[in-house]
């Protein structure tokens, strides 16, 4: 028999379901809640609230537990390809050797953009930030693809899904080499997906540059670490944004300018900042543990902290380990990592963290290992982005193709003035 659970309000009694997900997760469904009583939720930042049922990606984070499809991050980690990764999140398998084969083909097909797109680079000022213009550029992609942008049409969901993931590099790099002066460089669809975008961001018409097969798979790690992660703020919004029926590339935009926040993706970039500070003020991490304990200051220990997980980020563990391998194997040595390893050793003794079960998230150590492969700093959320976009993809078609989706459209109490009357300019 189906569980429910009883709620009295006033004179009435009403009996609600409860749903059990694959991993025993319960939740209460209140569907049939204001219909029944009048009553609606509140849930200030959606601490328990379930926005939608999904099969892609699974969080305990109180186990420290991430798997993409039932794959545990761990394993995908060591064995998979980002763009194999790409394919799980969205089609729901890992693909055999011929699937693979298309797949990558196709994406590899689109990897470059119009040339009057570049153009648009153009009305961007010099220091513009490269999120500010991977959002913009991504929305443009709908200009176009007018043609083939329907999201109820499932050819063109498939053509957009492929141009997204393939353009997004090219876009990328692309704002990197804006805000340096370089010449833009058109894609190499003999590299892989990362060396691609690693020969677009540091190769010069002047120079020979070869992919560096360690950078290359530290980056391909990086990205599939954060490829899904969920219902978190970004894909909340792309789920919301996509729900209205808009066009997937206006939908992914919306994405990008939620990661963009510090304390979603911008974070990584965040990190680094905090560090530089620490150490160019003389390198003393008590300090800023005692700053971000401080409740008059706003300042907080970026990288810190994460909504859903209590005990560990399992990215961050494999990210940590990947950036001591990197640094060794590249003879880098970097005084960030050595402030970066005595605040986290601070953090982790001190009260006020251990209570509040506050550990380094995935933002924590990944900007040591961009910073060692030459991304500067200004790129690293858009790193993230380029990451998390087959999970946006993936959540994003789960949505669109499920028949009972509806638009998302909270509700509120109203708590500001009750009716008045229009009152004349001169007389207010
Ligand atoms: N430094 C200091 N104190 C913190 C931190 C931190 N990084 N994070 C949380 N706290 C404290 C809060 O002040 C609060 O204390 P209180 O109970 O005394 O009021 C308590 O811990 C709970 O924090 P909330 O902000 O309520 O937790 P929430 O789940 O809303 O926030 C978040 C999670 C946004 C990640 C938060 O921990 C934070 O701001 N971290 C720093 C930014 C960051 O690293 N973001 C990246 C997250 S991972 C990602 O999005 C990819």
């Amino acid at each position: 028999m189906s569980e429910t659970a009883k709620l009295i309000f006033g004179d009435k009694t009403i009996e609600m379901p409860v749903i059990t997900g694959s991993e025993g997760e319960k939740a209460l469904d209140i569907s049939r809640l204001r219909g029944d009583t009048g009553l609606i939720t509140m849930d200030d930042g959606y601490m328990n609230t379930g926005s939608c049922t999904s099969n892609v990606t699974f969080l305990d984070g109180e186990k420290g537990i991430l798997r993409y499809r039932g794959y545990p991050i761990e394993q995908l980690a060591e064995k998979a390809t980002f763009l194999e990764v790409s394919y799980l999140l969205i089609y729901g398998e890992l693909p055999d050797k011929e699937q693979f084969e298309i797949f990558r083909n196709n994406v590899v097909r689109h990897t470059m953009i119009h040339e009057d797109l570049k153009r648009l680079y153009d009305g961007f000022p010099k220091d513009s930030h490269p999120m500010a213009i991977l959002s913009s550029m991504i929305c443009t992609l709908s200009g176009y693809y007018n043609d083939s942008s329907d999201p109820l049409n499932p050819r063109h969901r498939e053509i957009s899904m492929t141009r997204l993931l393939s353009k997004t590099p090219t876009i990328a790099a692309y704002s990197h080499k804006k805000s340096i002066g370089q010449p833009f460089v058109y894609p190499r669809n003999s590299l892989s997906y990362v060396g691609n975008f690693l020969n677009m961001m540091f190769s010069v018409p002047a120079e020979d540059y070869e992919v560096d097969p360690l950078v290359e798979k530290a980056l391909d790690l990086l990205l599939i670490l954060h490829a899904d992660h969920e219902q978190n703020c970004s894909t909340s919004t792309v789920r919301l944004v996509g729900s209205s029926r808009a066009n997937l590339y206006a939908t992914i935009a919306s994405g990008i300018c939620a990661l963009w926040g510090p304390l979603h993706g911008g974070a990584n970039q965040a990190v680094i900042d905090m560090l530089e500070i620490i150490r160019d003020e003389g390198g003393d991490v008590n300090k800023f543990v005692q700053l971000a304990k401080d409740k008059n200051s706003t300042f907080r220990l970026m990288g810190f902290g994460h909504r859903v997980y209590k005990n560990f980020d399992p990215r961050a563990v494999i990210i940590k380990k990947a950036c001591d391998d990197v640094l060794r194997k590249m003879g880098k040595q970097d005084p960030l990592l050595d402030i970066a390893r005595k605040l986290e050793e601070a953090a982790l003794t001190d009260s006020y963290f251990v209570d509040r079960k506050l550990y380094p998230n995935v933002d924590f150590y990944s900007g040591i290992i961009y910073r060692a492969i030459g991304i500067p700093t200004e790129m690293f959320t858009v790193m993230f982005a380029m990451g998390r976009m087959p999970g946006w993809i993936a959540q994003w078609k789960e949505m669109i193709e499920n028949p009972n989706t509806k638009i998302g459209r909270p509700r509120q109490v109203f708590t500001g003035a009750q009716s008045r009357n229009y009152v004349e300019m001169g007389k207010r």
